[in-house]
């Protein structure tokens, strides 16, 4: 396993957040009348109880702009000075154009660059990753990264092991210059002699559509769950350690932990290793099972709007994922 450390990140903040989830809630219990599965089996197992699933004529990017304009009109920016927007996402409204060219044209970011990044779960830390070193670098000042999904698009309703597990949302935050190096450090990993174990197997190039790949259902999501299981959680205490080292930082300098939410006892696996107490992690994923790309910034809205993440915080995040990727940002809470 490979992580790359970029130590002391310094010169970039985030200065807006912005969430949208669909109105539609989807329980354990509806699920289980129309599969072979319990309320109990999936909260014991998972800690999810229900998930928002977008409506049919929402894709990525009406979720997506949705939680762009949030985060612009909550710090009234004006998307004209937007220079780039990142879409983070694995459930994009086609496989080309780029999801993020369309959410640019929606929100009048007419100035931008854009683009998709992929990278499993992971992408919001990646996207952040990016952001940063573009403001770092001073080549950019105003980056927007968003993180979206609809993965009831690309689930399998009769795979109770999958479908149960996933739900839809998006957020969104604005990077921004500053001069406090609010970003201490990053780490980024990725270990592709795992793809097989997350995936949409048919769509792409190794195995373009047919009658075949729709039959025996390849473009919905496959998951080997005790592999990626064992994988998250040694990611997630590997690459949180490696950004804490860089930072010169300790567990108990952290006051608040989010880690991607996707099964609640990989997150408390890795809270015991790593060390944390329950109040300084946190979870919301009961209400939202696993949003991908959207569920650490969901995380950030909700910490923020409870007074669990207040100014000047330190802040942990923590990702993984699909490819198989991991990543963590360790950041001083600066909004
Ligand atoms: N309801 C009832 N029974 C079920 C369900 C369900 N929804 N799903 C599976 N089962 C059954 C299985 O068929 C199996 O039955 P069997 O013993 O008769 O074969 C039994 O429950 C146990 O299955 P396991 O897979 O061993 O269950 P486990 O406790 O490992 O939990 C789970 C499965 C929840 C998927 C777990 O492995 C997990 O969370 N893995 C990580 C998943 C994850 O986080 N993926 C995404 C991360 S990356 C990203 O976000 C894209």
């Amino acid at each position: 396993m490979i992580g790359l450390s970029r130590g002391n990140v310094k010169g970039a903040r985030i200065s807006a957040l912005g969430v949208y989830v669909p109105e539609r809630v989807l329980t354990n219990d509806e699920i289980s009348q129309f599969l072979d599965t319990t309320d109990e089996w999936i909260t014991s197992r998972t800690g999810i109880r229900e998930r928002h699933i977008a409506r049919p004529d929402q894709a990525c990017s009406d979720l997506a702009t949705e939680a762009a304009r949030a985060a612009l009109v909550s710090s009234g920016f004006d998307p004209e000075l937007l220079d780039l927007v990142i879409v983070t996402t694995i459930t994009p409204d086609m496989t080309f154009p780029a999801t993020a060219s369309i959410v640019a044209h929606n929100i009048g970011a007419t100035r931008a660059g854009a683009f998709d990044l992929e990278a499993g779960c992971t992408g919001f830390v990646y996207g952040l990753a990016v952001a940063t070193a573009f403001v770092a670098a001073n080549i950019y000042r105003n980056v927007l990264v968003v993180g979206a999904e609809v993965l009831s698009r690309i689930l399998d309703w009769e795979d109770r092991s999958t479908c149960v597990l996933f739900g839809d949302g998006a957020g969104a935050v604005l990077v921004t210059p500053t001069d406090n190096g609010s970003i201490f450090s990053f780490d980024l990993g990725n270990d592709g002699s795992g793809a097989q174990f997350l995936s949409i197997p048919a769509g792409g190039s190794r195995q373009p559509a047919s009658h075949e790949t729709v039959k025996d259902h390849l473009h919905f999501t496959q998951m080997n769950g005790s592999k990626v299981f064992k994988f998250a959680t040694r990611a997630v205490v590997e690459s949180c350690e490696k950004v804490l080292v860089d930072a010169g930082l300790a567990v108990a300098d952290v006051d608040l932990f989010v880690p991607h939410q996707a099964n609640i006892r990989i997150i408390e696996t890795a809270r015991k290793r790593l060390g944390f107490r329950k109040d300084q992690v946190f979870a919301n994923l009961e209400r939202y099972g696993n949003t991908s790309c959207a569920s650490i910034p969901l995380c950030l809205e909700e910490a923020v709007t409870s007074g669990r993440l207040k100014k000047g915080d330190t802040l942990l995040m923590a990702g993984f994922g699909a490819g198989l990727t991991w990543g963590s940002c360790l950041t001083r809470w600066d909004l």
